[in-house]
């Protein structure tokens, strides 16, 4: 598909993949990039890139009530790209494992369910559009120390996968995204090599213009899902056994 001149929105477009993102469709010439984030005023220099094609929208995909109303003024939207996500970094039997699993539960699956729900409609009367869901090549595999996101990001995997089902008959198409280590604040501190953003994002922008279903947007996600498709069970042991420094 051409992305020159379709109008796309970006959530968590202040952070690094989302900023990438935005930079990107940018690039490609994207007619309107609506860059959602909590903080709009971190949006700045992005909207002067734009040169009047980013549109700041301040979203938190927590907030139903925010979200219906963005649902209804940004009814143009045809690619909607959930990206915004958090990651505590814990293992499920750490002290605070169960208040980690319920949080990235919140944002990671019921913030992106939210998202999907509020604009399949939208672009089902408009008769097409594109949800891409950013998962993570670990909601395909589980790396236990960072045990309760991989199973938010698990549900998100289940999430995109049911709605694939659901919305291929309205035209809809659903694309999920699975990166590797990105070297961006969700991994700050942790020792283990990362791609940078600007990649991550070109990649998965050529992948949207490809019509891929699945992106993975990195030499990591590629080689672990290659990985997983020849022999599941030593891709969870590998990963059972890695633990960042
Ligand atoms: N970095 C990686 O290695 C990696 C790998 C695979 C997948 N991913 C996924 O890629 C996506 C982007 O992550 P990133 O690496 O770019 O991390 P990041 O720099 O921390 O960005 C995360 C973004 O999500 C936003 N966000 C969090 N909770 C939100 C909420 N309730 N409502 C709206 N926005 C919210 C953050 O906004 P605030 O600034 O307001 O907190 C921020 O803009 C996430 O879904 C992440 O799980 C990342």
């Amino acid at each position: 598909m051409e992305i020159k001149g379709t109008v796309v929105m970006v959530t968590g477009a202040n952070g690094g993949i989302g900023q990438a993102l935005v930079k990107a469709f940018i690039e490609q010439g994207a007619g309107k990039i609506y860059a959602a984030a909590r903080d709009t005023s971190a949006l700045a220099s992005l909207v002067q890139l734009g040169q009047g094609r980013v549109v700041p929208v301040q979203l938190d995909i927590l907030n139903g009530g925010q979200i219906a109303r963005i649902a209804g003024e940004c009814a143009d939207v045809e690619i909607l790209v959930n990206n915004a996500g958090i990651n505590r970094g814990l293992w499920f039997l750490a002290p605070a494992g169960a208040d980690a699993a319920r949080d990235e539960m919140e944002v990671n699956f019921f913030g992106t369910l939210a998202m999907c729900r509020a604009f399949a409609p939208v672009m089902a009367h408009r008769g097409s559009g594109i949800i891409a869901n950013v998962c993570s090549i670990l909601g395909l595999v589980n790396m236990p120390a960072n045990g309760t996101y991989c199973a938010s990001k698990a549900a998100g995997h289940s999430l995109l996968q049911a709605l694939r089902g659901e919305l291929a008959p309205k035209n809809l198409r659903v694309v999920g995204i699975y990166p590797g280590p990105v070297d961006t604040r969700l991994t700050a501190g942790l020792e283990i090599p990362k791609a940078s953003p600007e990649g991550v994002a070109q990649a998965i922008v050529e992948g949207l213009a490809a019509e891929a279903e699945d992106i993975f947007p990195d030499e990591m996600s590629r080689q672990a899902h290659a990985m997983m498709l020849q022999d599941p069970k030593l891709a969870e042991r590998e990963f059972g056994k890695m633990v960042p420094a």
